[in-house]
Formats: structure tokens, C-alpha cells, sequence
């Protein structure tokens, strides 16, 4: 291992691939607090029972990718592997489901681990914006998530997405398909661990990405043709309001979810230029979960989007989202009094909300003018001792190359005025 090299699985944001990450998020935060989600942060780890239980004892996540940890104290703790069983466990713990407000509606967004098998979008620590709607039943609400996740997709700009849509039934209709699947599974030529896995989540097994296990799988029964009445109205109202807002979906009757908590809707975005990767975000309804960590019964619906996932998929269809320059005005001092000025001048714009930057390095005007073109600012003020000698400075339009002197206590108005 080479001393500067991140730990597998992972990678660092650097600039200036960096500012479109924060720009993901930012867009992506933009529409849920537009519609009432609340800001929520929870620790990057918690008890590892909370999510054996909330997300499943059988799935992937839990039995083979958890960073788990025993404290020196002996608490058994896990890395968050994803963030909705933490976020309605803090909801829980404040009490907010008892403040006559349901549903509570929060977001978040952080970092995830999981200890998978690392490929390109595979990532064993990743980034994700979530959002969860907790305590109300109500179609809406399952609309209003699919169509805010569509939207920020939309807002940036990209195209080439997919959303997958399936329902997966409650715990009426579906113990009664998990059985009639089951009975199915058993009769077919299958390894045995997946055979084991048929035993204890039968509908994972329909996510076989394996070939020769699809193949037997076509006539597998369908939950669709298992849902009960209550199921399939929900199921219609969440699809004729996102088809009544514009939003484009497929039905995808074999769409499983790699968590356990989920029951009737769930969907997932997927990116056709991602390779094996290609779900950008996912989500559903979780009407189960929070009985199942000990909480009151509170039906609630939710999503995450992945942020790597997301900026990889801006870079296959060649978006480039308009970011603003991170500085506007580059200082280029020549000269140890044109330092002192410029560096307070520098100063002065920052404090008026001007982004600007300075030369640092003692560079001759050659190396820091370099600076200034990489900087990508849209001025540079320029001295030296003849400049200030006149109490001038220099400001140059980078764009049109038109230099003039300004007074040094004008600079402030002069710069305003060019860059409105
Ligand atoms: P998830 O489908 O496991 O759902 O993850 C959501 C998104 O996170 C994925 O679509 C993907 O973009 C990204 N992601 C997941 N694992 C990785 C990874 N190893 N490397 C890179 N990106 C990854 C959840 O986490 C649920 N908590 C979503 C939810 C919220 N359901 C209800 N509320």
C-alpha cells in the first residue's frame, strides 16, 4: 500500500470535481425543503441491533457488509449502512410523532458504509441525500417524494434516468405470495444458498442477476396477481398522481429492494449510462419499520439518492452543471507595499461579499498572473510601486483584456460596478 492511498472501496472529493458534489446536494436539498422537509443529522453510527432489526437480519447489508465495532466500553455498534432507520429512530427518541404534526417530514444528508465488493459506483463509503416522510398513509405523500426526486434529477439536467415503480403489497397479501413463491422456488434447480435464501427472504431470489437463475425464474409467480384490494387502490392512486404531474415511470413487477422494511410502494431510479451500477436513487414505503425497532405503528415513505452515483451520472450523458467561479476578483501584489495594500484590499471585498483571492508565494507577475487565469476569476487588480506611488491599482477585465487604473479607494464601487 502506496502511504498516500485512500482505503479501498473509497476515494476523496477534491476540486474541482468536488463543487459539483456539493452542487448535487445542494440541488437535490433544494427541492425537499421547498416542500416542508425538515433538516435532520444523526451520528454516523448506532447501535448495530437497530439495524439487524430494521433493515433485516437476511439481507446483504446486514449479514455480510456492516462495519461493525465493540467500543473499549463493550457497546456493539455499526457504521450506518443507509439512513432511514436512523432518522425514525431520532424522530422517536424526540418524541416529534406526538406533536400532533404527522406526518413529520425531515432530510438529510451525509456519508453511508457498506463493505461491498468495490467497483466503479461501488463504493464502500458513499454520500447520500435522503428524505422520509414519517407517520401518514396517504398516496400523496408516495407521490410527492417520486416527484421531488424526479425533479431534482430534472433541475440537474439530466436525462437519461429511469424510474422504476412496483408495489409490495402489505402484511395482509404478502405472507400469502411469499408462500405461493416459495412453494415455486423449492420446485427449481437451485444452488444451495439460494435455496436457503428462498427459505428465508424468497423475494430477494428474484433478484438474481444470474442468467442461468432468471431463466427459471420467468413463470415465477407475480405479487401483483397477490395483491389484496386495499394494496392495489393504493398502488393506482400514487400512479395517477405522478402521471398527472408529467412524471414519466415504468412498472417493474420483479423490483425488489435490497432492505426489508419496505411494504407497497417502492421504486428506484435507475441511469442507463452506469454499467452494473445503475441505480442513482431508490425508495419506498416502510409502513412496518418503526414496530419493528420498537416504535408505534407510524407508516411512512421515503428515499435516498446516491451523490457519487448521481455526479458519475452527470459525467456519462456530459453535463456540466453552470457552476458559479469560486473567486471573482485574483489580487496580483508586486512588491512588498503593493502586499500590504492588496492584501487589505482583498480583505475589503470579502467583507462586501465579493469572493476574491490573493497571490500568495511571493511570485514574480509572471506566476502569479498563471494564478489568476487558473483561479477563474473574472477581474484581477494589479500593483506594484509605480501603481501605488499614483495611489492607483490596476483592474483588468480577464474576458475583454480592457485594463484601467482605479484610485485605491474606489476599488470597491469600480469592482461592484464591473461585475454587476
Ligand atoms: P438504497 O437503495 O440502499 O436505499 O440506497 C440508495 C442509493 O444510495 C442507491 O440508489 C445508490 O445510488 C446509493 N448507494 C447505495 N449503496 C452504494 C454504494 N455502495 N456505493 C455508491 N452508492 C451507493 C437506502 O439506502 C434506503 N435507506 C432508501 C430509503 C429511504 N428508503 C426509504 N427511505
Amino acid at each position: 500500500m502506496s502511504t498516500f492511498q485512500a482505503p479501498k472501496g473509497t476515494y476523496d472529493l477534491i476540486p474541482p470535481r468536488s463543487a459539483v458534489f456539493l452542487a448535487v446536494r445542494d440541488t437535490i436539498a433544494t427541492q425537499v425543503r421547498n416542500a416542508g422537509y425538515g433538516y435532520v443529522e444523526t451520528p454516523g453510527f448506532e447501535d448495530v441491533n437497530l439495524f439487524a432489526r430494521g433493515v433485516g437480519e437476511s439481507t446483504d447489508i446486514v449479514t455480510k457488509e456492516m462495519y461493525t465495532l465493540t467500543t473499549k466500553g463493550g457497546d456493539q455498534l455499526a457504521l450506518r449502512p443507509e439512513g432511514t432507520a436512523s432518522v425514525l429512530r431520532a424522530a422517536l427518541q424526540a418524541n416529534l410523532h406526538k406533536q400532533g404534526n404527522l406526518p413529520v417530514k425531515l432530510w438529510y444528508s451525509g456519508s453511508y458504509y457498506r463493505y461491498e465488493r468495490a467497483q466503479a459506483g461501488r463504493y464502500r463509503h458513499f454520500s447520500q441525500v435522503g428524505a422520509e416522510a414519517i407517520g401518514a398513509e396517504d398516496p400523496a405523500l408516495d407521490a410527492e417524494l417520486i416527484i421531488l426526486a424526479d425533479q431534482a434529477y430534472r433541475a440537474l439536467g439530466l436525462r437519461q434516468y429511469r424510474i422504476l415503480l412496483n408495489s409490495l403489497g402489505d402484511k395482509e397479501c404478502r405472507p400469502v405470495y411469499r408462500e405461493a413463491l416459495q412453494t415455486f422456488l423449492r420446485g427449481l434447480d437451485l444452488d444451495e444458498e439460494t435455496l436457503r435464501r428462498a427459505e428465508i427472504n424468497p423475494l430477494r431470489v428474484l433478484d438474481d442477476k444470474r442468467v442461468d437463475v432468471q431463466k427459471q425464474l420467468v413463470d415465477a409467480p407475480l405479487l401483483r396477481d397477490y395483491l389484496c384490494d386495499a394494496c392495489k387502490a393504493y398502488h393506482e392512486q400514487v400512479r395517477e398522481l405522478i402521471t398527472a404531474a408529467g412524471v414519466v415511470f415504468e412498472d417493474d413487477l420483479k423490483l425488489v429492494r435490497g432492505l426489508d422494511y419496505y411494504t407497497r410502494t417502492t421504486f428506484e431510479f435507475v441511469h442507463d449510462g452506469l454499467g452494473s451500477q445503475s441505480a442513482v436513487g431508490g425508495g419506498g414505503r416502510y409502513d412496518g419499520l418503526s414496530e419493528m425497532i420498537g416504535g408505534p405503528a407510524l407508516p411512512s415513505v421515503g428515499w435516498a439518492l446516491g451523490v457519487d452515483r448521481t455526479v458519475l451520472a452527470l459525467e456519462a450523458e456530459g453535463v456540466t452543471l453552470d457552476l458559479p467561479a469560486p473567486t471573482s476578483v485574483f489580487a496580483v501584489a508586486l512588491g512588498e507595499e503593493a502586499r500590504r495594500v492588496l492584501f487589505g484590499k482583498v480583505t475589503e471585498l470579502r467583507r462586501a461579499g465579493i469572493a476574491a483571492d490573493f497571490s500568495f508565494g511571493g511570485k514574480g507577475l509572471k506566476g502569479s498572473m498563471k494564478d489568476a487565469n487558473r483561479s477563474g476569476a473574472r477581474l484581477t487588480l494589479v500593483a506594484g510601486e509605480r501603481d501605488l506611488a499614483e495611489g492607483v491599482v490596476q483592474l483588468k477585465d480577464m474576458e475583454s483584456g480592457e485594463q484601467r487604473a482605479v484610485a485605491l479607494d474606489e476599488v470597491l464601487e469600480a469592482v461592484r460596478a464591473q461585475l454587476a
